[in-house]
């Protein structure tokens, strides 16, 4: 089809109010006998004869096949006409006295189309800023489990008075704090966990428990815990590395990481490699517990 058989819509692609209401046309049937022309790619000063871009910019235009360039409510009823589904509509727009009543509404939008464009801008940059559900409950689990690790070491804490488990503990809640408050950076306050109060108390007793039995059971304790959350980080760590918009997150992550790792070999250098039954179900209760913590977290 030639041009001189269709008519030609000139649109602001670069605006979201006409670039959405065009693509709506654009998906009706009859669209493709419609020659349509994004005006903010266009690199000429006048995009069709006595078109400046500039005004094509301000106001709707439409060339018919006659080569006559239409704009504002004679435009909209030409492009409705051009269009099976519309057509019946863009006949009666283009009857008076109603095309002079379309084209005074028309005119009224124009006035309030700069306010809409920059509500919508707005609108879309912040869509563009904020986090995917997935890696909210991501961010939310990892909120519940920084939480549930300084609950451990206050746990520990609490019950030993042995001085090298104290400074053990000592020293790693400091990082976990650091580790609490970084996510804290990126987790809106209202995405985390309904259930806090119960990681804490889980956390508590995760850290206090084995405090109760010595030395070796808080070592073994914290080896299960940070080898579970060294896992649960690598994963999510993958997952962000194929998306850069997301690569501050990964970096905080990444971090944090690297120092449950360093928790982890520092407890299993303070182990000797003796192991009983008991302990093995217990760094397998902790571990089915961190999983299912993480499972909740991630919904709740
Ligand atoms: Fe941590
Ligand atoms: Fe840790």
């Amino acid at each position: 089809m030639t041009d001189n058989q269709r008519i030609t819509v000139f649109y602001d692609g670069a605006c979201p109010l006409c670039d959405r209401e065009i693509s709506f046309y654009r998906r009706q049937k009859g669209a493709d006998g419609i020659a349509w022309l994004d005006v903010s790619l266009s690199k000429a000063n006048h995009v069709a004869p006595y078109l400046p871009k500039e005004l094509a910019l301000k106001k709707f235009h439409v060339q018919e096949k006659d080569g006559r360039v239409i704009s504002g409510a004679e435009a909209f009823a030409s492009l409705w006409t051009a269009l099976p589904a519309f057509r019946f509509i863009g006949r009666v727009a283009r009857t008076q006295p109603l095309l002079w009543i379309l084209e005074k509404l028309y005119r009224q939008f124009l006035k309030i189309r700069p306010r809409l464009q920059s509500l919508i801008k707005d609108r879309q940059a912040e869509e563009a800023n904020s986090l995917p559900p997935w890696l909210i409950r991501d961010l939310r689990s990892d909120h519940a489990g920084e939480t549930g690790a300084v609950a451990i070491y206050r746990g520990i804490l609490a019950v030993t008075k042995n001085a090298e488990v104290r400074s053990f503990a000592a020293s790693h809640l400091k990082t976990e704090r650091q580790h609490l408050a970084l996510i804290e950076i990126v987790l809106p306050p209202q995405e985390k966990s309904t259930l806090l109060p119960l990681w804490r108390a889980a956390g508590f007793l995760t850290g206090a428990l084995p405090a109760m039995f010595g030395n070796a059971a808080v070592y073994r304790t914290i080896d299960a815990v940070e080898t579970f959350v060294d896992d649960h980080y690598a994963i999510q760590i993958k997952r962000l590395s194929e998306d850069e918009r997301f690569s501050e997150i990964r970096c905080l992550l990444k971090r944090c990481r690297t120092d449950e790792i360093r928790h982890r070999d520092d407890a299993q250098n303070r182990l000797n490699n003796t192991s009983g039954v008991f302990s093995g179900i217990w760094c397998w209760l902790v571990d089915a517990g961190s999983a299912f913590a993480v499972m909740m977290a991630r919904r709740l």
